[in-house]
Parts: C-alpha cells; sequence; structure tokens
C-alpha cells in the first residue's frame, strides 16, 4: 500500500515545509501552481505536518463522500468558525452534525421557507429601483449584491427587512462583515496567539462583534418563541421553523436554544457572501460576452412579464441563466478548495492502488482545479454555458457533471443551494432585462478571502430606453 511518504512532493524548505510558499501568494494560487507537475495525489508540509492533496476528481468523491465518518472539516478551520460564534451544522461532526442536519433540513424544506421564497421577488423589485437610480455610474457590485443578499437572508431565514439595499448597513451586516475577513485571517496564521490570552485591535473589534450579533440573533429567537407560543399557525421563517423542527424519526429530538442560535448564525454567514460573489461574477461575464447576455436577456423576456420574476416557480424557466450559474460555479467556484481531516486511519482507492491516510491528515480538495481539468470539463477556460445543457453541448465535450462540487457534495453538499439558484436568477435576469451592462473596470482579478470573488468589480447600469 502506498504510504503518504511515498507521494510527489514539490521542493519545499526544510522544518517550514511548504508554508513560506503559500504565504507568497496564497494556499489556492500555491496549491493549482504545483498541481499539474505533481498529479492526482501530493502532500505538502507545514511546520512538520503532513497535508494530503487531493487533485482528482474520483479520489475527490470519495473523500467528499465519506463523510461524517471517515473525514471532518479541518480542524484548524472548525476552531476559528466555531470560536468566532458559528457552532452550528457547518462545524459539527459526527452524531452532532447528523441530529442538526436532519433538523435544520427540516427547516429548510418548510412550507414557510418555500412561501418566504417568494419575498425575493419583491427584495428584486427593491434592488432594480435602486440600481436604476446609479445611472451610469461605476458601481461596486459586490457591495451592492451583498446587500441584496443579506436582505434576502433576513426576510427568509429571520422574517425581518433590513432593507440595507435602501437603507445602507445596519447593525447586523456591520458586525457580520467584520466576521469573515476575521475568520481568513486567524486560519492563515500558524500560531493562534488570540488562545493564549493576547488580543490585538484586530481581535477585539471581531468578538465584539461576536457579540453584538449573538445579542440581535438571540433577542430574534426570544420573539420569535414568543409568537409561536400564542399562534399555531406554524412557522413562517427559518428561524420558527428551526425552533419547531423534530426528527421524524423521534419527536422529542429537537434543536437547543443555543443551536438555533449557532445554526441562524451560520446560515447568516453561510449565505450572503457566497451568494453575492456568484452573482458578481455571471453579470461580470454578461457584461463582456455579448451573446451570454443576450441570451440572457432573451430567455427573461420569454419566460415572465414585468421586470422582476415573479415568483420561485417561475425560475424553472430560466434553464439558460441556470446554466450561466453552474458554469460560474464550475470556472469560478466561491470555494477554490474544500477543507477536511481524516477522522481515522483509511485508504483511499486510486488507479495505482490503495493510499494509506493516517487519522489526522488535513486532506485538501482541490475542486476548483478538478472542475478546470480538460478531462472533466473540456475547454476548461471559456466560459461555456451550454455545457450544462444537453442539447446544446459540443460534440464531444468532456462532461462530467457529478464532479461540479461547486456546492460541495455527498451527505453535506450545501443545504442553501436551491436558494442561492433562485437568487442568482432573480438577479440575472432582472438586470439583462432591465439593464444594458457597461465595464467600467477593464481587468477584474480575484479576491481572496474565506470566500473567493471579483475584486473591485465595476459595472455602469444603463436603464433601456
Ligand atoms: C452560490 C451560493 C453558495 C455556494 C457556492 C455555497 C457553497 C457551499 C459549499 C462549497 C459548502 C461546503 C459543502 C461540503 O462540505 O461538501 C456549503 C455548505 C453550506 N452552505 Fe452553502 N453555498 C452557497 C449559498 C448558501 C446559502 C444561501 C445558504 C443558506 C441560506 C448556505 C448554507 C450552507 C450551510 C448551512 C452549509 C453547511 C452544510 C453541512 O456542513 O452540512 N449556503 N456551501
Amino acid at each position: 500500500m502506498v504510504q503518504l511518504r511515498d507521494l510527489p512532493q514539490p521542493k519545499g524548505l526544510p522544518v517550514l515545509g511548504h508554508v513560506v510558499a503559500i504565504s507568497r501568494t496564497n494556499v489556492y494560487e500555491a496549491l493549482e501552481g504545483w498541481a499539474p507537475s505533481q498529479g492526482p495525489l501530493f502532500t505538502i508540509d507545514a511546520l512538520g505536518r503532513r497535508i494530503l492533496v487531493v487533485h482528482d476528481g474520483d479520489i475527490a468523491r470519495q473523500v467528499i463522500r465519506a463523510r461524517p465518518t471517515k473525514f471532518a472539516r479541518y480542524r484548524v478551520m472548525r476552531d476559528v468558525i466555531e470560536e468566532l460564534g458559528g457552532k452550528g451544522v457547518f462545524t459539527a461532526e459526527g452524531d452532532a452534525w447528523r441530529r442538526q442536519r436532519r433538523l435544520v433540513m427540516a427547516g429548510f424544506n418548510s412550507r414557510a421557507l418555500l412561501a418566504s421564497f417568494d419575498r425575493v421577488s419583491e427584495i428584486t423589485e427593491r434592488f432594480r429601483e435602486h440600481l436604476a437610480g446609479q445611472e451610469g455610474r461605476a458601481v461596486d457590485v459586490v457591495g451592492e449584491l451583498m446587500r441584496y443578499t443579506i436582505d434576502v437572508t433576513g426576510a427568509v431565514a429571520l422574517g425581518r427587512d433590513f432593507d440595507t439595499i435602501r437603507r445602507g448597513p445596519d447593525v447586523l451586516r456591520r458586525h457580520l462583515q467584520v466576521l469573515f475577513p476575521a475568520i481568513a485571517r486567524r486560519m492563515s496564521i500558524p500560531l493562534p496567539y488570540w488562545r493564549y490570552g493576547v488580543r490585538l485591535p484586530i481581535d477585539r473589534k471581531a468578538e465584539s462583534s461576536v457579540q453584538a450579533v449573538s445579542a440581535i440573533i438571540s433577542d430574534l429567537i426570544r420573539e420569535a418563541r414568543t409568537r409561536l407560543e400564542s399562534a399555531d399557525d406554524g412557522p413562517r421563517n427559518l428561524i420558527e421553523a428551526l425552533l419547531l423542527a423534530r426528527d421524524d424519526d423521534d419527536p422529542t429530538v429537537m434543536l437547543s436554544d443555543d443551536e438555533v442560535f449557532s445554526n441562524v448564525l451560520t446560515i447568516l454567514l453561510a449565505g450572503e457572501d457566497t451568494t453575492a460573489n456568484t452573482s458578481a461574477w455571471m453579470l461580470h461575464f454578461a457584461s463582456r460576452i455579448p451573446r451570454v447576455f443576450e441570451r440572457l436577456r432573451a430567455e427573461a423576456e420569454e419566460a415572465f412579464d414585468g421586470p422582476v420574476l415573479p415568483s420561485h416557480e417561475a425560475a424553472r424557466k430560466l434553464p439558460y441563466t441556470a446554466a450561466v450559474a453552474y458554469e460560474v460555479g464550475r470556472h469560478r467556484p466561491v470555494g477554490a478548495i474544500i477543507f477536511l481531516e481524516a477522522i481515522e486511519d483509511t485508504e483511499l482507492q486510486t488507479e495505482r492502488g490503495s493510499v494509506f491516510v493516517p487519522a489526522n491528515t488535513p486532506v485538501f480538495v482541490m475542486i476548483r482545479a478538478i472542475m478546470n481539468d480538460p478531462r472533466n470539463f473540456g475547454r476548461p477556460h471559456e466560459f461555456l454555458p451550454e455545457r450544462w445543457l444537453d442539447d446544446e453541448r459540443p460534440g464531444g465535450l468532456a462532461h462530467s457533471p457529478k464532479l461540479d462540487f461547486s456546492f460541495g457534495g455527498g451527505p453535506r453538499i450545501c443545504p442553501g443551494r436551491p436558494l442561492a439558484l433562485l437568487e442568482t436568477a432573480m438577479v440575472a435576469s432582472m438586470v439583462t432585462k432591465g439593464f444594458d451592462l457597461e465595464p467600467a473596470n477593464r481587468e477584474v482579478h480575484e479576491r481572496v478571502g474565506f470566500t473567493l470573488g471579483p475584486d473591485d468589480l465595476r459595472l455602469r447600469f444603463h436603464r433601456r430606453g
């Protein structure tokens, strides 16, 4: 059986291993730079710790699907997120994850949540008016979309209308905005000094934001509980659905108040940047590739009257728009790597035989590199939404949809996928139907944080005459 030490490894430094090379750029660029010369599985070292890197679709599937039994989220990431309050289904493991996932999914699948999806149309209309008011200005697209996604998540998850689109960021959003960079920063620091009583101003700021967010969510939970005690019309939003969620097999199994709290925070964090960045890339590609823009517009015009998709059901009439979202997910996923670790000694099957993975080995699954490998998706560097439409895919083009990991995969696949796809369809159809787009900056690079997205993407929105 192959041992980790037998696998290829890029050249690194004694003791420090590959830490210096990674810190020169970032973990994504460094690993994607090494991968083509290292093969499907390779290792890197970080301060004496050996990390297994997966750069092969079939091996990635084995790892991603063998959760929660054999692989867990990477402990460094898990600890940092939990310290900053996000101790929900994203970081839970084992039986705790199984329980929370079942109950959170019951909340996500509840009729209340599905009904609240129609609120997304109202918020999209508000967003349209807001963009129309910025005629011709170079708009900060990601910033605007973040306001949109927080308004949607607020309405759907909390039953609250933050209206940050018109009013600007409210207290909750201001504090949430502190948390992502804090998580990304703490994950990149080899020595977690903050656990040894040392606090820099940046740590105090992050911790006071955690407290502020906690106070707001706790109030919302209290309100939801009070309402549910005096009404019997069922849950009206995700908080209420989570408070009422029961296990199908054992109705005494429910989420504790702490778990409701952590999952609400998790959902707020998980739903904002991710969806905003995906929608932003969609608008970016639409603004640069006329055939994509024209087709999005034609599909929206055909599918519905009025400026905004009227209901979540109507989104089914937008298959090309969905294909544009999938293509962004393949080409520009908001997470380029899924960071995991082995829970127990385990083996991975490869074409060259089994590879032994000792317990606690960090395992980094390079989902973006896999989705941009020509063996899995032909002409990977072309933005080609048609590849996702069965009757339009160019003949002979490699296409492995089972390796679409943009929302993760296996038992832990993202539960927010339907909501996220609805938001992206609402935005893309509203924008292409109502506006012409003009790029306001020549080149757009990637911004690397806890999630990846376009850096300083600016577009001018011109109302159609
Ligand atoms: C385009 C937008 C989104 C993208 C690309 C995305 C992507 C992902 C990915 C890659 C994972 C990790 C999956 C895995 O480990 O296999 C994940 C997990 C998760 N996402 Fe999303 N997500 C998006 C939007 C959302 C939204 C809108 C919500 C909630 C409203 C959400 C809630 C979650 C939660 C709770 C998890 C943890 C699931 C678990 O560990 O069991 N996400 N997402």
